[in-house]
């Protein structure tokens, strides 16, 4: 598939079936997120994959958009191996965090599986359960699987703002 028609045919899967996600194919969208451009190359992305009964009961406690998959990558960062900003004093930690994210995301609409970034989270239930240290930021968690066969885009997906309205040549 070309990358435009990825970029277009993707979109936030909200209901998914019971089918589970191969274990080769969760190992390719980790993959994707693995060779993932960051800042400086620090690679200070964790990702950790909740599946077992506990780990899933801390994510339904952090959040109601879990769409119910037996599997969620969650998405953090180290703070200590992400690269500093000198100009601005800003960690990239949230930026890199977000690209592997994206990687994640496009490599699984590409196997055919579905996510929805979920970003409406609390942070406390995933803390606790996955004993993250202070300097372990969650960013976004993926809730994937495979759609439901009546899955279908929200209205939101068709709706972008044309490139004259977010892009501007100088
Ligand atoms: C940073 C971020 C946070 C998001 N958080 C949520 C969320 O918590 N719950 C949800 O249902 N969708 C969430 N979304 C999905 C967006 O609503 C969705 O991408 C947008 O409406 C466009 O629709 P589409 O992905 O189907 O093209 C999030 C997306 C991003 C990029």
């Amino acid at each position: 598939m070309s990358f435009m028609k990825l970029a277009a045919e993707r979109y936030s899967v909200r209901k998914f079936s019971s089918r589970s996600v191969e274990p080769e194919k969760l190992a390719t969208v980790l993959e994707a997120g693995r060779l993932a451009p960051t800042a400086a190359n620090k690679q200070p992305q964790r990702i950790f994959v909740l599946q077992s009964e506990a780990a899933l009961a801390a994510v339904r406690e952090s959040t109601k958009f879990h769409f119910s998959t037996p599997l969620v990558l969650l998405v953090c960062y180290d703070e200590a191996k992400a690269w500093q900003n000198p100009f601005t004093g800003r960690s990239s930690g949230e930026v890199d965090a977000a690209i592997v994210t994206t990687h994640l995301m496009l490599a699984a609409a590409s196997l055919g599986l579905g996510t929805t970034w979920v970003g409406y989270f609390k942070p406390e239930p995933l803390i606790e359960f996955c004993k993250l240290p202070a300097g372990i930021k969650p960013v976004a968690m993926l809730p994937l699987g495979y759609p439901a066969a009546d899955a279908t885009p929200s209205p939101m997906h068709g709706s972008r703002e044309a490139l004259t309205a977010t892009v501007k040549y100088l």
